[in-house]
């Protein structure tokens, strides 16, 4: 079971392959965003890398996270698989933004469809 670390929230075990933002959510229970339903359109899913960074992003991450000029900075828990050990600061709740609701409930599965791609190189 891979391990998720939260900073300043704990580790938890979480399921192989679950996605990211729900781990967060459902295991570590943090009211992390998900303002556009996990659909990589938003990035108030964002997270910040300790440790364990994938190499690998999805299309649709590397698109939204360059048009906002969030590469190298951060990733979307949206668009992330569990499936090795990671810590990770979560920026963006719905308490630290004081918004009404997280957003729509993300799917199990990552959506859209991923097609998976090389992190850029950065610096
Ligand atoms: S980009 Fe909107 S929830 Fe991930």
């Amino acid at each position: 079971m891979p391990k998720l670390e939260v900073e300043g929230v704990g580790a938890f075990d979480v399921e192989d392959g679950k996605r990211l933002v729900l781990a967060i959510e459902e295991d570590a229970s943090v009211d992390i965003l998900h303002r556009c339903g996990a659909y990589a359109k938003c990035t108030t899913c964002r997270v910040e890398y300790v440790e364990g960074e994938p190499e690998q992003m999805t299309q649709a991450e590397r698109e939204i996270l360059q048009t906002k000029n969030l590469a190298g900075q951060v990733r979307l828990s949206c668009q992330i698989l569990c499936d090795h050990d990671m810590k990770i600061h979560v920026p963006m709740t719905v308490t630290s933004m004081g918004l009404d609701g997280p957003g729509s409930k993300p799917e199990p599965c990552i959506t859209p469809e991923p097609e998976w791609v090389e992190k850029e190189k950065t610096a």
